[in-house]
C-alpha cells in the first residue's frame, strides 16, 4: 500500500484540489486518530503520533494509491489552547466538514474506556445535521482487558449513539483493521 502525505492545511485555501473520495478522521485530542491512520495503511511513522495531546493541529491530506485520501482532522476537547486559536482551528474544521464535495466518509472515533463525551456528541449530531456519513470507532479496545469490560463499553457506546454500534479497534492489536477497511472500499466502490 502506497500512503504519501499532501500538506497539512492550515487555511481552507491549502486544501488540495478536490479529486480523490476523502475519508476524515474525527475525534478529541488524543482519542488515536494518527495511530488509526498509520495502522490501516500499516506505515507506523506516516502520521504523527504523540502522547502529548493537540498533536495534530492541521487538517493532514494523504494520498493513499491513488485512489482515495485519508485527512487527519485536528483533535477537540483540548483544553490547553487560547480561545483564538480554537476558534481558528474550529472554523477550519468546519469550513473542511461543511464545504468538502469529495469527503465521501467520516470516522468518528470514541475512546472505548471513555464513551461519547459532550463534544463528540456534539460533532455526530452536527454530521446528522449535515447528512454526513460515518461510522463510529472505539479505540484503544486493547485496554478493557476483559469481555465483560469489553461488552459494556460497547453497549455505553451504542446506546449513547442512538443504536449506532461502533467497531472496537486497537492500533496494538490490529483488531477492527479489516471490519474498518471493508466499510471503506464499500463506500468507495458505491459513491
Ligand atoms: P491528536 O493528534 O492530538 O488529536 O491525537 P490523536 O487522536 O491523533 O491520537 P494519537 O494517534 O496521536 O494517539 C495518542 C496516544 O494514544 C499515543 O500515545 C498512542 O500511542 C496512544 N494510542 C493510540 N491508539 C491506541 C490503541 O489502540 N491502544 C493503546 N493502548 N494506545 C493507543
Ligand atoms: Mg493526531
Amino acid at each position: 500500500m502506497d500512503a504519501r502525505f499532501i500538506i497539512g492545511a492550515v487555511r481552507p485555501e491549502q486544501f488540495p484540489p478536490e479529486e480523490l473520495p476523502e475519508i476524515a478522521f474525527l475525534g478529541r485530542s488524543n482519542v488515536g486518530k494518527s495511530s488509526l491512520l498509520n495502522r490501516l495503511v500499516r506505515a507506523d511513522r506516516l502520521a504523527r503520533i504523540s502522547s502529548t495531546p493537540g498533536c495534530t493541529q492541521s487538517i493532514n491530506f494523504y494520498r493513499v494509491d491513488d485512489r482515495m485520501c485519508f485527512v487527519d482532522l485536528p483533535g477537540y476537547g483540548f483544553t490547553k489552547i487560547p480561545p483564538s486559536a480554537r476558534q481558528r482551528w474550529e472554523s477550519l474544521i468546519e469550513s473542511y466538514l461543511s464545504g468538502r464535495a469529495t469527503l465521501r466518509y467520516c470516522l468518528l472515533l470514541v475512546d472505548a474506556r471513555r464513551g461519547w463525551m459532550e463534544n463528540d456528541l456534539e460533532l455526530r449530531r452536527w454530521l446528522e445535521f449535515h447528512g454526513r456519513r460515518y461510522l463510529v470507532i472505539a479505540t484503544k479496545f486493547d485496554k478493557l482487558k476483559n469481555r465483560q469490560k469489553q461488552s459494556e463499553g460497547l453497549a455505553a457506546i451504542s446506546r449513547a449513539g442512538e443504536g449506532v454500534d461502533p467497531i472496537p479497534f486497537s492500533a496494538v492489536t490490529g483488531q477492527g483493521v479489516r471490519e474498518i477497511w471493508q466499510t471503506i472500499s464499500r463506500i468507495h466502490k458505491t459513491a
